[in-house]
């Protein structure tokens, strides 16, 4: 096994900062925080350190979470997305954006748009870290992509290998045969 770098700790800390400035500047109104919708797992360190970034631009969060099924190692039949954790409370008028560690196939962030457009939010954005264009089946709007990389392997940086190396700081390339 094998763990090649492919983002460091650094350049995901400098787009962080860019994408949170992103994100204050599309939601003008300051009078309600804006709800930060974690996908668990892959997103906590993610969901975390936005929301940290955010703070610093005087912006006040709500942290909410979700958890659906995956989609990996599947097939064929791919059709449902199950919901495993749904929201605790009403998004209704409210600014969301959901984070994402990964955008692969696009299902999930599809089908969770959709979701969560019936209710009614006022605005619903998508966050994802890592976009890997070349694994895309469902066409998905997102609106912000802090880096688009190879159909590799990743792991880090909430991004598991059989529930390991969440805690990495960076991205790195899982080379599970060398
Ligand atoms: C990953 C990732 C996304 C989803 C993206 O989650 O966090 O939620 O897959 O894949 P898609 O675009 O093909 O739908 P996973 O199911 O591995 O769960 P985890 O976050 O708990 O590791």
């Amino acid at each position: 096994m094998r763990l090649e770098t492919l983002i460091s700790a650094e350049e995901i800390q400098s787009k962080i900062q860019h994408l949170a400035k992103q994100i204050d500047a599309s939601i003008p109104n300051r009078d309600q925080p804006i709800i930060l919708l974690g996908i668990l797992k892959g997103s906590v360190h993610f969901l975390s350190d936005i929301s940290r970034e955010l703070w610093k631009l005087g912006r006040d969060c709500h942290l909410e979470f979700m958890q659906v099924s995956s989609w990996h190692g599947e097939t064929s039949s791919s059709g449902v997305v199950q919901i495993k954790k749904d929201l605790d409370s009403s998004i209704e008028g409210r600014d969301v954006v959901i984070i994402e560690d990964i955008l692969d196939t696009g299902r999930t962030l599809s089908h969770l748009r959709e979701l969560l457009g019936t209710r009614h939010p006022n605005s619903l954005q998508i966050c994802a870290l890592l976009s890997k264009p070349d694994a895309r089946i469902v066409n998905v709007e997102c609106e912000y992509i802090g880096f688009s990389i190879p159909n590799k392997f990743v792991v880090g940086y909430g991004l598991d290998f059989d529930e390991r190396y969440r805690n990495l700081q960076y991205i790195a390339v899982f080379h599970q045969d060398e």
